[in-house]
């Protein structure tokens, strides 16, 4: 079964609330921009491509509500909407490329009418939505072969299905290994403080029948210490020209122990993650969240009431720690520079 994380329907945008996962399956519709907003900002969606498509559908929301009577009045809408959106978080650049991918559509229509520009710019997002789907199983497709034969994956945060338009960008080897009879095994770090992969990464697996164990964080180094860990494949927030990858927190610490215990360590994304205007993982803004996210589980606190604390949500893994890049175009191996810039040819 594939899962819809958004989808268009009766003029709104509709998503599954990731907040409420894995016991209630709830479905948010959004019918204005705050909304769309809102549900990014707040979690509702989350995963770098799945905030692409989000946005995507959310400026497409704007064209359809819009009253403006010239296609240059809409343009102004939509780039307000853009920063708007954009705003919401700074770190998976898969959101400001899906937004400008619509104003630059916008900008292409200029000399339609309004009422066909509003139905382009739905179609638009639509095909960034099935352009994902299909990237991730291509990511799957490049990406099953370097498994390790006993199949044994770690993964941190959730880079499955419900952060994609589906299918996954670090489950899709995992997928696409099992759907081909290989032994496969996946360790599932719990990803404080948010916990996507004790709620939403165990959530998938138990659904496509691919064996698990969960670990919490900490235990990932005596996993590796006791010869448990073939490989890591984690997905990605933003990678830098230079190969540097933005993650989930605590991506980076799992980098390191890879290269200590000398097991490969793969970074998995679709070609919209590649930033090569950001030169190096120094130039990702990283998104702070609120420390009650991580003083609170569910809604109750447990640490002391009024401690300080701290929430950088993403950090950056040096280039360096990265065995390889896994993309819709192919494996990108070190030295990263040249070979990123060269898949910017490759279609
Ligand atoms: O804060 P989140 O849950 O949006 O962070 C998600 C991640 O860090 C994922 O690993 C990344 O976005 C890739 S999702 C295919």
């Amino acid at each position: 079964m594939e899962l819809r994380t958004v989808w268009w329907e009766d003029n709104a945008v509709c998503l599954i609330d990731q907040r409420k996962l894995p016991h209630i399956v709830e479905v948010v519709r959004c019918t204005d921009l705050d909304a769309v907003a809102f549900a990014i900002r707040s979690m509702q969606v989350r995963g770098a491509p799945a905030i692409g498509c989000t946005a995507a559908y959310g400026m497409a929301l704007v064209a359809q509500r819009s009253n403006a009577n010239t296609p240059a009045a809409l343009l102004t809408e939509l780039e307000q909407a853009k920063r708007t959106l954009d705003a919401q978080r700074p770190t998976a650049v898969n959101l400001a490329w899906a937004t400008s991918r619509m104003v630059r559509q916008a900008h292409a229509l200029l000399n339609e009418d309004v009422t066909m520009m509003k139905t382009a710019l739905l179609a638009e997002a639509e095909a960034i939505f099935a352009e994902d789907l299909a990237m991730c199983h291509a990511i799957g497709d490049h990406g099953a072969p370097l498994i390790p034969p006993r199949g044994h994956v770690l993964t941190h945060c959730n880079a499955g299905g419900l952060a994609t338009a589906g299918y996954g960008t670090a489950l899709a080897p995992i997928r696409t290994a099992f759907a081909q009879g290989r032994p496969i095994h996946v360790f599932v770090d719990e990803t404080r403080p948010f916990l996507q992969g004790a709620r939403l990464t165990a959530w998938e697996l138990l659904q496509a029948g691919i064996p698990q164990t969960l670990i919490t964080d900490n235990m990932a180094a005596f996993m590796m210490q006791r010869g448990q860990i073939d490989c890591v494949i984690v997905g990605a927030d933003r990678i830098a020209a230079n190969g540097d990858v933005a993650n989930k927190i605590g991506t980076y610490g799992l980098a390191i122990l890879a290269r200590y215990h000398n097991i490969p360590f793969y970074v998995a994304a679709p070609y919209s993650t590649i930033d090569l205007n950001t030169a190096s993982g120094a130039d990702i803004p990283i998104e702070e969240r609120d420390p009650n996210e991580v003083t609170r589980i569910a809604g109750v606190a447990i640490a002391p009431d009024g401690v300080p604390a701290a929430h950088p949500a993403f950090d950056v893994t040096p280039h360096e720690l990265i065995t390889a890049i896994i993309t819709e175009r192919g494996v990108v191996r070190p030295p990263f520079v040249a070979a990123l810039r060269q898949l910017e040819s490759k279609q």
